[in-house]
């Protein structure tokens, strides 16, 4: 098993090595070797995702990724911001399908700013697709305007763009994810605006034929956004295009109190995969050691199951997390949220408690 460790910026250093003591801890047949990404990759090499980062991750199992990104590169030409990096690697891997949970640890039930009997048991698993519309959609960039409301004025342009397959293949994933769930997927776009959406939805009802055992339901995005915080617990599988679904999985993960939980996958069609938090660097409180690193450790976990074949040691890994949320340790995100009798840690020390917990 080969792992790429890819901690980038801010907090991502921190976090992932929290991570790495862990998937050490289990005593596996596993290679790890790190690679600069992000800032720290521009300002050592010139280039967010310089070509070795690049072929290490492409010739590892699975990806172990940390975040990128700071204020400090806002400057730059867009090829060489931070952002560059994961957006590269997530094309250049053909990683499209995007796993986002958000599980409500019972623990944590007070940690959200919702009422405990809206998200108590909360388990939704948000797919998003990662490798198409409005973010790798072509022309973009600068011109004259010829028309529109102000002909002549300078004005920026993106273009929201998706195939048949691309929508297919998204769509089996959350079928077959489905599947192995509460059989439910709701299918999130706006086509009454958007022609991709309304691609996007005909394409998912033509794949739910395919699955006459899930049942399939519609939502525009803008609904979705008020109905998960109205009643999050009536969805299970949330699948959606690349945009809506990095603003969805945002507000889905504080529905769980914090987003310093929330793993991710995104995996290809030879379930190589990244293995990210779903947040950012941080870079407000970098390098303080109090980010929490359960998000990248549970990412970790993912790795172990999905791209290494390895669910028992996930399991002993989330075994591990659950154990230490309930003895009360907390990271100053979900400190002092969830009732008394609690203990702050530091980054090091959750990291710790979860390697102790998994010998016992
Ligand atoms: C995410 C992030 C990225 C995205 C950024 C860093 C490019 O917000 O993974 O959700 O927009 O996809
Ligand atoms: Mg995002």
């Amino acid at each position: 098993m080969k792992v790429a460790v890819l901690a980038g910026d801010g907090i991502g250093t921190e976090i992932v090595a929290e991570a790495v003591k862990v998937l050490k801890a289990l005593d596996l047949k596993m290679e790890m070797e790190s690679a600069l990404v992000g800032g720290v990759a521009y300002d050592a090499h010139g280039h967010p995702l310089p070509p070795a980062t690049l072929a290490l991750a492409k010739a590892a199992d699975a990806v172990l990724f940390g975040a990128v990104g700071d204020w400090k590169y806002d400057k730059l030409e867009r090829q060489f911001r931070p952002e560059q990096a994961i957006l590269g690697l997530r094309k250049e891997l053909g990683l499209f399908a995007n796993f986002r949970p958000a599980i409500c640890y019972e623990e944590l039930v007070g940690a959200s700013s919702l009422k405990p009997e809206l998200i108590s048991g909360l388990d939704i698993l948000i797919i998003r697709e990662l490798t198409g519309d409005i973010y790798f959609g072509t022309p973009r960039g600068r011109r004259v305007a010829t028309d529109g409301h102000f002909p002549g004025a300078e004005e920026a342009f993106d273009t929201m763009r998706y195939s048949r397959p691309e929508i297919e293949r998204i769509g089996h994933v959350a079928f077959q994810a489905a599947q192995k769930r509460s059989k439910r997927v709701t299918s999130v776009d706006k086509n009454n605006v958007l022609e991709t959406s309304q691609l996007w939805k005909d394409v998912m009802v033509e794949v739910a034929k395919q699955y006459p055992d899930v049942a399939l339901d519609h939502m525009l995005v803008d609904n979705a956004a008020m109905q998960l915080v109205k009643e999050p617990k009536k969805f299970d599988v949330l699948v959606t295009g690349n945009m809506f679904g990095d603003i969805l999985s945002d507000e889905a993960s504080m529905l769980t109190g914090s987003i310093g939980m929330l793993p991710s996958a995104s995996l290809n069609s030879k379930n190589q995969g990244l293995y990210e938090p779903s947040h950012g660097s941080a870079p407000d409180i970098a390098g303080r050691g109090i980010a929490n690193p359960l998000a990248t450790i549970l990412s970790a976990a993912m790795m172990l199951r999905f791209s290494l074949n390895q669910a028992a040691s996930a399991e002993r890994i989330e075994t591990a997390v659950k154990a230490v949320l309930a003895k009360g340790l907390r990271t100053a995100d979900i400190y002092g949220k969830g009732g008394a009798g609690m203990t702050k840690v530091s980054t090091r020390e959750m990291g710790d408690a979860v390697v102790a917990a998994l010998a016992n």
